[in-house]
């Protein structure tokens, strides 16, 4: 599998499995099927309350640990300093591991008051997560479902570009702005919810473009993240859907296909902005 490098040069396998709003018996099983079809790279978070599970399931799959990318997620509404370092040990001790390859600010504001204005909380994790870097707690600090002005007052005021931003991408939610403001900014775009939830995957558009290349329309879904320079993270807890969305991605979607794609807008738009 090929690797992204993030922008403090850490290596991230360039899909991962996510594991949002899957249990703990079906995360277990999930990253069991996936670390043995190739997957090296797990995305969890701390709300989703499974944290223990893939930690157990990395650990049985008697992978080295230095061979997994994990990823979690520090909850949206803690947005102080202690709180910060507190919730990363407490990740730490679920996943049953000394260091997280990858911590985010799971989102700009809590998740019960999106949209408000966090930006001295979110400065407060921000010098946290530093000094949990420093520490050899995370190796990779991030964000998700930032906007532009969010990642700003990081930058302004403790002066470290996050190296990753998680947004919810997919086919007609590319959300264009926040995209490209990252990938100018070298912030590796990382695209959650890369079938729509599933929601797309029987959009007309999107299956007449898959039904030309001969490929599931998750498989179209997938291979359009990775065209527009994103890291998909599909989740499933299906061992046939687990293997198969991180193989035969090996076609070339054209131009004109994804410039058809691309525009298609406004499928399942979320009621608050990220
Ligand atoms: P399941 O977990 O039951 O296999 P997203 O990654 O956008 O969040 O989408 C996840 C949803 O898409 C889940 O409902 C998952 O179902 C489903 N899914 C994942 N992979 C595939 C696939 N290859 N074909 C069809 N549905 C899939």
């Amino acid at each position: 599998m090929d690797n992204f490098v993030l922008n403090d040069g850490v290596e991230i396998p360039a899909i991962g499995l996510g594991t949002w709003q899957s249990s703990r018996p079906d995360a277990y099983a999930a990253v069991r099927a996936a670390v043995d079809c190739g997957y090296r790279h797990v995305d969890t978070a701390y709300v989703y309350e499974n944290e223990d599970a893939v930690g157990k399931a990395v650990k049985d799959s008697k992978i080295r640990r230095g061979d997994i990318f994990l990823t979690t997620k520090l909850p949206s509404d803690v947005k102080d300093f202690k709180g910060a370092k507190e919730y990363c040990d407490r990740s730490l001790k679920a996943l049953d591991t000394d260091y997280i390859d990858l911590y985010l600010i799971h989102a700009p504001w809590p998740w019960s008051a999106a949209g408000t204005d966090c930006s001295e909380g979110n400065v407060e994790v921000w010098r946290a997560m530093s000094e949990l870097k420093k520490e050899g707690k995370i190796r990779s600090m991030g964000v998700s479902n930032f906007n532009g002005a969010d990642i700003d007052n990081l930058i302004k005021n403790v002066g470290i570009v996050p190296s990753v931003n998680q947004i919810r991408f997919f086919i007609g939610n590319t959300q264009e702005k926040i995209t490209e403001y990252c990938q100018k900014a070298g912030i590796l775009v990382e695209a959650y919810s890369p079938l729509g939830t599933g929601k797309i995957l029987e959009n007309q558009t999107i299956c007449g473009i898959a039904e030309k290349y001969g490929v599931p329309i998750a498989k179209l879904c997938i291979k359009f993240c990775i065209q527009r320079g994103t890291l998909p993270l599909p989740k499933s807890v299906t061992p046939e859907r687990i293997k198969d969305n991180i193989s035969g991605l090996d076609f070339t979607i054209s131009d004109g296909d994804m410039a058809e794609l691309n525009a298609l807008q406004n499928l399942y738009p979320r009621p608050f902005r990220t």
